[in-house]
């Protein structure tokens, strides 16, 4: 009975001003995670689903109120390179100038787990994935709570990650006390996750920090890759094919080219009218022209230019959940090359693609 009155509670929205943190209000959040709790929080990614990473019974939790099954391992985020110590027991020097290098921000770093962190956190991996969060209101929360915070995005389980307060609350209300609203995330994509028990490191999860990047930084760096041909990415492990995905089925054309993507959604577009299904597109400004020009029953939402990935990244999310809000029944999104956060978008629209099309790559 008790657990049924906790599931009817509404969960308690309390904004916070980023550039100048309610210390009053941080505080209480912490205390929450003291006494055992689930939280949701902003970060520069996403939303976070945090609880005390040494807390086992706080950590299930976490996967009950996501719905998460047990052997998918989550992200501990930690305050300061310093905190590192503290979760894992060998830090190599790549790593710790990785840290220096790329911390706070939006890379996290596989590395050996410290066996005082409960087995639950890391699906009973001898490894962990570590990150600090470049975000005020994280930040002051870790600090706060004193501990370090295992948290997955705060989304449902296979869901399209939230990227305001207003998704985490769609997803989780009623299934934790409180969210702390930051206002819309910066990056919009999940972080990189960078497997650091192996060199050359390897990429597991392209993110917000690009390859490019931290091949610059350490020379060598190696991507997972399930197929060279078709460029998709395998899992971390734990994590599903099906992932990131809206309600909607999301067909996705593997190519940067207009003159791919376009006939290949005039077709889709013509046979899911035909047989009286709403369709919408997530495109670019550059595309408007053409989509006007050519439907005129369809609901489009432009990512921003295609000359600014970061850009089109930090709308994406919230984009995929506009759609299903608005109830079509099929989305349509292209590829935005393989460079930089671009590897991150592909990454997401492949893993939430009901079906992908165009192959001729580009
Ligand atoms: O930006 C982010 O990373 C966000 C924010 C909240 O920090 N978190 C996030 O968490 O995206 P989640 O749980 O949705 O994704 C965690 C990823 C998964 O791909 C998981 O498989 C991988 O990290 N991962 C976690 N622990 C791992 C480990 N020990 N070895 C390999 N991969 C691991
Ligand atoms: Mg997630």
């Amino acid at each position: 009975m008790k657990a049924v009155a906790r599931l009817m509670k509404m969960t308690e929205v309390v904004k916070i001003d980023i550039l100048n943190p309610d210390m009053g209000e941080i505080s209480r959040a912490a205390k929450l995670i003291r006494a055992g709790e689930v939280i949701a929080f902003p970060t520069e990614t996403v939303y976070g689903l945090g609880a005390d990473a040494f807390n086992a019974a706080a950590v299930d939790k976490i996967f009950l109120a996501k719905g998460r099954p047990a052997h998918d391992p989550l992200i501990v985020h930690i305050a300061s390179v310093d905190q590192l110590a503290s979760v894992t027991v060998k830090i190599p020097d790549f790593v710790q100038r990785l840290g220096n290098h790329f911390w706070p921000g939006p890379l996290t770093l596989v590395v050996q787990r410290n066996p005082a962190l409960p087995g639950n956190v890391t699906a009973e991996l001898d490894t962990v994935a570590v990150r600090v969060p470049q975000h005020a209101v994280a930040l002051a929360l870790i600090k706060a709570s004193q501990t370090a915070i295992a948290a997955p995005s705060a989304n449902l389980f296979s869901g399209v990650s939230p990227t305001s307060a207003e998704h985490v609350f769609q997803d989780l209300n009623g299934r934790i006390p409180l969210i702390l609203d930051g206002g819309s995330t910066t990056i919009g994509v999940e972080s990189t996750v960078l497997d650091c028990t192996i060199w050359p490191p390897k990429v597991l999860r392209p993110g917000g920090i690009s390859v490019e990047a931290l091949r610059t930084f350490l020379g060598d760096v190696d991507v997972f890759q399930k197929n060279k041909d078709v460029v998709t990415f395998v899992k971390s492990p734990g994590m599903l094919d099906k992932h990131y995905s809206p309600s909607a089925h999301l067909y996705f054309c593997l190519s940067t080219l207009p003159e791919h993507y376009q006939p290949y959604f005039e077709q889709l577009i013509e046979n899911k009218l035909r047989a009286g299904k709403k369709v919408g597109a997530i495109i670019v400004n550059e595309d408007e022209a053409w989509f006007a020009s050519h439907f005129s029953s369809i609901e489009i939402i432009s990512l921003g230019s295609i000359l600014h990935l970061e850009q089109v990244a930090s709308h994406l999310y919230a984009a995929l959940r506009e759609m299903d809000a608005r109830g079509v029944d099929y989305i349509l999104a292209h590829d935005f090359g393989g460079e930089g956060v671009g590897l991150a978008i592909r990454d997401r629209l492949m893993r939430a693609a009901f079906e992908v099309g165009c192959c001729e790559g580009g």
